[in-house]
């Protein structure tokens, strides 16, 4: 059995003239959490949708579990256990939250003995149940997912691809748009998902949300990959002036210095 579950070798994209991704490797190694780092435009989400069949490569391979994959679609990548939670969701907010956890998975009952209907009290239940295991408490399942803060949404969001027996989970920047507490909260689900055994690609801005959970770190800079480093191998100090920006940053700083707006 091949080390990695997934390999991205030399991959190229390109949108026309932008070249989005040049030449990139990606490497998951089963069980572990990796972190994909890099500042706006780097190629990250580019990177992600390739690996969750929206895109094909136009240059490089895919393998999963070592043998050459070609997915045509995102249904493609979930039936070989592939789970995206993108940063926009795709919840909706006008249903349960039980409802989005089974989203046309829902267990059914029969009307008369013979109309299949949803069976609300028991999807309710079991998303009550689930996602207590995975330490998210909800009140009530049966509440619309828009009264859910973002950090409880994205909670949601993973705790159902591990639920539906996803063996790779891939997060689109899950804790960019939340607090301290509810980043922590999203953290910690994902150390769960490694501890059942699932691999993680976790897509962030901030080293110090990657480097608590990350087993190892790849580092994309204008759609070129600057390498792979293993926790061991690596400083979180390391890390924050590697990142895109970390260098730029300080001299845009510093050339603001002395203007006054
Ligand atoms: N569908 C598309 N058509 C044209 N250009 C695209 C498309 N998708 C991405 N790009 C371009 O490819 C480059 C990489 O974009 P990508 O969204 O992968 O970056 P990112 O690292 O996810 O950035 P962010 O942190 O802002 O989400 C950018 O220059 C972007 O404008
Ligand atoms: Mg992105």
């Amino acid at each position: 059995m091949s080390d990695y579950i997934l390999q991205l070798e030399d991959i190229s994209k390109f949108f026309g003239p932008v070249i989005a991704l040049n030449g990139v490797t990606l490497r998951l190694k089963r069980g572990e959490v990796h972190c994909l780092l890099g500042d706006n435009g780097a190629g990250k989400s580019t990177l992600i949708k390739t690996l969750a069949g929206v895109h094909l490569a136009d240059k490089g391979q895919y393998l999963v579990n070592g043998a050459p994959v070609r997915f045509r679609s995102p249904r493609d990548a979930l039936d070989a256990g592939i789970a995206t939670v993108y940063q926009d969701l795709a919840l909706v907010p006008l249903m349960s939250v039980a409802r989005n956890f089974f989203m046309g998975r829902e267990p059914v009952r029969k009307l008369f003995g013979v109309l299949p209907v949803m069976d609300h009290a028991s999807a309710e239940a079991i998303a009550t149940e689930k996602l207590g295991e995975m330490g998210i408490r909800v009140r009530n399942a049966g509440q619309m997912i828009g009264t859910m803060s973002g950090g409880e949404k994205q909670c949601l969001a993973i705790a159902r691809a591990i639920h539906f027996g996803a063996q790779v989970l891939i997060l689109d920047e899950p804790t960019a748009a939340l607090g301290v507490k509810q980043s922590a909260n999203v953290l910690k689900l994902i150390l769960k998902a490694r501890q059942r055994g699932i691999s993680v690609i976790f897509i962030t801005h901030n080293a110090n949300h990657a480097y608590p959970v990350g087993d190892s770190f790849t580092l994309l800079n204008r759609g070129k990959s600057l390498g792979t480093y293993a926790k061991a191998d690596i400083s979180k100090e390391a890390l924050l002036d590697m990142m895109a920006g970390g260098a730029e940053m300080k001299t845009l700083m510093e050339d603001l210095e002395g203007v006054t707006i």
